[in-house]
């Protein structure tokens, strides 16, 4: 079958038939669709100290159970996309997605298998009460959230925002800095229309905040005992990125 063009520029693994996106700068770290096989080893990458004190949303202890309600939220959205990235295919011009299809971050060992190390997407910006305002406004946050959520996909306005882990085995070598660079400039500036990104890392989450920087982001606002995260007072650096900042 000729090559769907809509899949540009992910590359096709020839053994599986799977697309990936190779990372810039490592190219021994692919990015892949989402796969059920990872369930398993999911709760020790969550659960791991180096790990879970940073994450505001996914619950602690991270079970199997949702390891595997995780992967039924990511699996059918990636699924829906290359449907969709299907169905185009006759379309000439590259079409907006919601989302980049790929997600999993994994190294490929010189045997061609590979083993998952992490996790990267975009979602629209969640911390509403830090839209639309230079401090923080609480009363408004819902209303924020709702209407980023409804701004129809190719609106310049809309801010984005990212969400990343790695194991800690590959920790310090440049791993997410590429990722996050090679997403962004690969598929989310020309395959989703992104011109706004907003992301908040806790306040000592200094890997996190350096990813961001090296990637053109600047730290706009930082709120000290921001809110609770399962029990704790957390603080919080918000950092953001426009299309054309230098
Ligand atoms: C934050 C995280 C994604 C960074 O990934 P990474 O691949 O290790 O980051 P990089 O290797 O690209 O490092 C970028 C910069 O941060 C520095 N850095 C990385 N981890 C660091 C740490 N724990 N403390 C201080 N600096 C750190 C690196 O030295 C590098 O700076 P340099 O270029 O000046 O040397 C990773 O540590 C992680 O998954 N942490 C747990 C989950 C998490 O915090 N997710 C983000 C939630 S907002």
């Amino acid at each position: 079958m000729v090559p769907n063009h809509q899949l540009h520029p992910l590359e096709i693994n020839p053994t599986t038939a799977e697309p990936f996106l190779r990372l810039r700068n490592h190219p021994n770290i692919i990015l892949t669709p989402p796969r059920y096989e990872d369930v398993p080893h999911e709760p020790a990458l969550m659960n791991h100290e180096k790990v879970h004190v940073w994450l505001e949303h996914p619950p602690y202890p991270y079970t199997l159970e949702h390891a595997k309600q995780w992967l039924d939220t990511i699996k059918p959205s990636s699924d829906a996309l290359f449907a969709e990235l299907e169905a185009a295919r006759d379309q000439e011009a590259l079409i907006l997605t919601h989302q980049c299809p790929v997600r999993c971050i994994r190294e490929v060992k010189e045997d061609g298998t590979d083993v998952f190390i992490g996790d990267i997407g975009f979602t629209r910006f969640p911390n509403g009460e830090f839209i639309g305002t230079d401090g923080v406004d609480w009363e408004n946050k819902e209303r924020n959230v709702k209407e980023n959520e409804q701004r129809q996909l190719g609106d310049p306005e809309i801010i984005w925002s990212i969400g990343d882990l790695l194991a800690p085995s590959h920790h310090g070598q440049g791993i997410m800095t590429d990722a996050v660079g090679t997403l962004m400039h690969e598929w989310a500036i020309p395959r989703m229309g992104v011109r706004h990104i907003m992301v908040s890392a806790c306040i000592g989450n200094e890997g996190s905040v350096k990813v961001f920087l090296k990637n053109g982001f600047k730290l706009i606002r930082t709120s000290e005992d921001h809110h609770e995260v399962k029990g704790k007072r957390v603080g919080l650096h918000v950092l953001e990125w426009r299309a054309g900042d230098a």
